[in-house]
């Protein structure tokens, strides 16, 4: 076999076999295959696309390029959900809890990674003594006895993803409905769950900018989940603006806390709520979307969703007094509102600008070395289609310093303020599969 056939086969429009997927994926993956080569396929495929057959091949070729992850010794189905990106996300520090809840073992691999916040386990960390460093044997251990747990990111996943992806992001490449599947799916079957739930954003923050493009990749992962044995469902969600209030670590905990008592945003608890009972039905707990909702919704109500993040933060060494008491979470030194320069309706918060203010303040990471400040961050104080008075605070600064220009005009200048708008719709659309 040799890469410049597999190449010209693919710009002539034509599908590709496993075994020439194969032979790629593996040739890349151990350098006998060149950049130049690769690069040329990726474009082959980003003008001639493939078939739901290549594409489920393409994941699994990549899946297979490096270790996997056994959860087997977990009991139940365990469902996994994974988010294509937004700002100020804090879905995952309530699902975790809110599922778990209901006798479904979460078990959570994580890693921190570069973005307007920290990753899920940096906003865990934001929790006095918290730490995910803990064995394999006693991550299963904990997740067979009491339903959740999370552990740092370790293992060589989905080699060929990171050295393709890397190359896509050079080579005019990485918005290709076909790549974009296989690299997500390929890291999420990788890590071993055996059903997966997606949160497929849209709007001004996310990859897909409008909902067409959204259902597109939500369709085409769902499908790959289901052809290799996955069962795999979709949400297609907002980010036109951030999701909920806060942006920052502590501040996401904290709003968290909220949620998980039936007391948070009401854009967050609708989403978690969507993604919650999917995971839920996924997991044989409910007959139907709507059952699974309901046995959610009980959990909030009693107080179990909130007794179960406690649980799981004192099996984790952290301070589980931080529920009842949130002021126990770190706090940054100064609080600086940003009011309304006129009166009217917000009409737009342009998500990813808003998230780089954030992550100006040390919310998050830039790069791989920076710091990360826990306290710091942004609560938002309005939402689109909140009427808004002249002199009225948009925003709260969170910040360990006192010169915040930067971030203040940022936010200024994202925050849209006109005559009428209107909150813009949540959840598009569901793909059950
Ligand atoms: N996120 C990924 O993990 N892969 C892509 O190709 C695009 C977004
Ligand atoms: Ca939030």
């Amino acid at each position: 076999m040799r890469m410049v056939d597999i190449i010209a086969k693919k710009r002539d429009g034509k599908e590709l076999t496993a075994e020439e997927i194969q032979f790629f994926i593996q040739g890349y993956t151990n350098g006998d295959i060149p950049d130049y080569q690769a690069s040329a396929l990726a474009m082959a495929i980003f003008f001639q696309d493939m078939n739901g057959r290549e594409r489920a091949d393409l994941t699994m070729a990549m899946v297979h390029s490096g270790e996997t992850i056994d959860l087997s010794a977990i009991d139940g189905i365990k469902v996994d959900k994974h988010s294509t990106g937004g700002v100020g996300d804090t879905t995952t520090l309530v699902l975790a809890p809110l599922v778990a809840a209901l006798d479904i073992p979460v078990a959570k691999m994580s890693g921190r990674g570069l973005g307007h916040t920290g990753g899920t386990i940096d906003k865990l960390e934001a929790i006095e003594g918290f730490h995910v460093e803990i064995s394999k044997e006693e991550f299963v251990k904990l997740v067979n006895e009491h339903k959740i747990a999370v552990i740092g990111q370790s293992g060589n996943l989905t080699p060929a993803d990171k050295k393709l992806y890397a190359l896509r992001d050079v080579t005019g490449t990485v918005n290709s409905i076909p790549l974009i599947a296989s690299s997500i799916m390929s890291k999420k079957i990788a890590a071993g769950s055996d059903a997966i739930v997606l949160d497929v954003k849209t709007g001004a923050g996310a990859f897909m900018k409008t909902v067409e493009e959204a259902k597109e990749l939500a369709q085409a992962m769902v499908s790959i989940g289901n052809s290799v044995g996955r069962k795999t469902m979709a949400v297609i969600s907002d980010m036109s603006q951030p999701l909920g209030y806060a942006i920052g670590n502590a501040l996401e905990v904290r709003e968290a806390i909220d949620t998980l008592q039936g007391k948070g945003p009401a854009d967050l608890e609708e989403l978690c709520l969507a993604l919650g009972s999917q995971m839920v039905y996924l997991a044989g707990k409910a007959t139907s979307l709507e059952e699974a909702e309901e046995k959610l919704r009980e959990v909030m109500r009693s107080g179990k969703a909130l007794d179960k993040f406690k649980e799981f933060i004192r099996n984790q060494g952290g301070n589980e007094q931080v529920v009842d008491r949130p002021e126990l979470l770190p706090q940054a030194a100064y609080q600086i509102e940003v009011p309304a320069d006129q009166d009217g309706v917000v009409a737009a918060i342009t998500a990813d600008e808003i998230g780089t203010a954030a992550m100006k303040l040390g919310a998050g990471r830039a790069t791989k070395e920076s710091d990360i400040d826990l306290a710091v961050g942004l609560m938002l104080n309005k939402k689109i289609g909140d009427t808004v008075r002249k002199g009225e605070s948009l925003v709260t600064i969170h910040a360990n310093r006192e010169e915040v220009d930067e971030v203040i005009r940022m936010i200024r200048e994202h925050i849209q303020i006109a005559d009428h708008a209107v909150a813009p719709q949540l959840v598009y659309d569901v793909v059950t599969g």
